[in-house]
């Protein structure tokens, strides 16, 4: 046990410099020139589903094999790990097929895993995690390649850990109902798949997802209870949550955030989430310039987008021709609240949610995620709100974590409180004795470091700054 932490540490750490490295030097095209020896999912034959998959059961197994994942696609990663073709549901309720990935520890609890989705926030199926995941995988999606880390936070712990490619087929981000529907299927094509020896058929599970993996968190908390009300789901957990599409794009037009409007305007029209409809107004109003720009969305991944678009205004005449009355468009407005959370009342999550979200958060509007809590809470939800009252969006996630392993636990263990609380903290920095003496001290030293990127968030160039002194020292 002692030598597989210590070997397990050491790999980590050294996908934690590399990690590093591969930041500082972040620029548009720069994660693209690491060599790639698999195939991309696009060409990739295992992502097709066999003839007739439309009449099996949505979470039905379609195809599985045994994979090796990596950091960065290059430091290979001791854990035992599967992929999952399996059935899931588009937003016109036709059948669709996506990945899941599994990681399994040495010593595994067989009655429960965790459910992570990865903020991938991206419109290309290059940008996949279970693409990302695999040794061998050219680095395109570098959210994902730093949640990574986090995740292992979760096989440390003894849980089976599952990472859904929870935008389907077409990388339909933003598509709420369409990411839930992606979650809850992948748990039950997890619970059916019986290499991993677990121990009943409808194991425990947590979910949880920061920034756009509370996206699908969030929608999958609140469509289990139709959708798929026989999985035994114990707690979710999501944080910075763009409880309200429409709120979080208008909040980041013209900002240093602007680059993710575009995967999730091109995520929102893809064919299995809401094509039908808006393809045809986007191709009415699109200027030269906008359609050009979208059409980078297409094969880039999120981070990239968000370096090359930077201040970018989608709300501008240049862009398209409605300027900033796009989201009132009718058949764009309809779209839209239908992607917010907490609007439906038959969406009410009925498992424990903890929400937590920073007041100053710069990304993902404060005021949206605060109605969403109040709304569930009206509804008869049970919710801990916790507000971060030091730090920004990407901190915050960082900070958040002892909070999260707790609440974790307490889900598993059934000890949640029941109804609402609401709370504030102050922290601005990780207090790595917060995570307690099972996590490793090597992993706690690199999430300490993290959080050192302080309260500036909103400066990516000067956080990589920080980034290189932090490395470099
Ligand atoms: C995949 O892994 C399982 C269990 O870990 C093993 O039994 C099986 O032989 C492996 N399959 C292949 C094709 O390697
Ligand atoms: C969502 O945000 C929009 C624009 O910021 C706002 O007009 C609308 O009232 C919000 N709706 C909800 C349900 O929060
Ligand atoms: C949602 O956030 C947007 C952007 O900050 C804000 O304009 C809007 O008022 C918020 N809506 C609600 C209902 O809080
Ligand atoms: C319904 O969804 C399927 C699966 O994504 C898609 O191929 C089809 O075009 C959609 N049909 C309509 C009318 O939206
Ligand atoms: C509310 O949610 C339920 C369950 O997802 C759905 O069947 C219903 O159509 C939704 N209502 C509206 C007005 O969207």
């Amino acid at each position: 046990m002692a030598a597989f932490l210590h070997s397990s540490a050491r790999v980590v750490m050294m996908a934690f410099m590399a990690l590093m490295l591969a930041v500082v030097s972040a620029r548009p095209g720069a994660m693209r020139t690491l060599p790639r020896s698999i195939p991309v999912p696009s060409e990739d034959p295992f992502y097709q589903p066999p003839a007739g998959f439309e009449s099996k059961a949505p979470g039905a197994i379609l195809r599985q094999r045994n994979v090796s994942t990596a950091f960065l696609g290059f430091i290979e990663d001791p854990v035992t790990a599967y992929q999952l073709l399996y059935r899931t549901t588009a937003i016109n309720g036709s059948a669709i097929a996506t990945v899941t990935t599994i990681f399994v520890p040495s010593f595994p609890k067989t009655d429960r895993f965790v459910s992570f989705h990865t903020a991938y926030d991206s419109s290309a199926t290059i940008c996949n995690p279970s693409y990302n995941y695999r040794l061998g995988a050219e680095q395109a999606d570098i959210i994902s390649s730093a949640e990574q880390l986090i995740l292992q936070m979760y096989l440390q712990l003894g849980y089976i850990t599952v990472s859904p490619d929870y935008e389907g087929p077409e990388a339909a981000f933003g598509a709420g109902h369409l990411a839930g529907m992606g979650v809850l299927d992948s748990m039950r094509a997890v619970s059916n798949f019986k290499t991993l020896g677990l121990s009943s058929v409808e194991p425990m599970i947590v979910g949880l997802g920061y920034s756009g993996g509370a996206i699908a968190t969030g929608w999958a908390a609140s469509l289990h209870p139709t959708y798929a009300p026989e999985l035994d789901i114990k707690g979710w957990i999501q944080g910075g949550t763009p409880a309200n599409l429409t709120g979080t794009l208008s909040f980041s037009d013209d900002t240093p955030f602007s680059g993710f409007m575009l995967p999730a305007i091109v995520g929102m029209s893809m064919p299995s989430a809401y094509g039908a409809k808006l393809t045809p107004i986007l191709n009415r109003i699109l200027t030269d310039k906008g359609r050009k720009i979208l059409d980078t969305a297409r094969t880039t991944c999120g981070v990239e987008e968000l370096l090359t678009y930077s201040d970018l205004s989608v709300l501008s005449t240049d862009f398209q021709t409605l300027g900033d009355r796009m989201f009132y468009e009718p058949t764009i407005r309809s779209v839209m609240s239908k992607n917010m959370l907490g609007v439906n009342k038959t969406e009410t999550p009925t498992a424990p949610v903890f929400v937590y979200h920073a007041t100053q958060d710069e990304v993902i509007p404060y005021s949206n995620a605060s109605l969403m809590v109040d709304s569930w809470c009206h509804n008869g939800a049970s919710v801990k709100f916790t507000s971060f009252a030091n730090g920004g969006h990407a901190t915050t996630e960082m900070i958040a974590l002892p909070d999260v392993i707790d609440f974790v636990k307490a889900a598993f263990a059934g000890t949640t409180a029941s109804g609402c609380t609401k709370n504030t903290e102050l922290d601005n920095l990780l207090n790595p004795l917060a995570l307690g003496v099972d996590l490793e001290p090597i992993l706690v030293n690199l999430i300490q470091v993290l959080a050192h990127l302080g309260k500036r968030d909103s400066n990516v160039e000067q956080n990589l700054e920080v980034l290189t002194d932090v490395v470099t020292e």
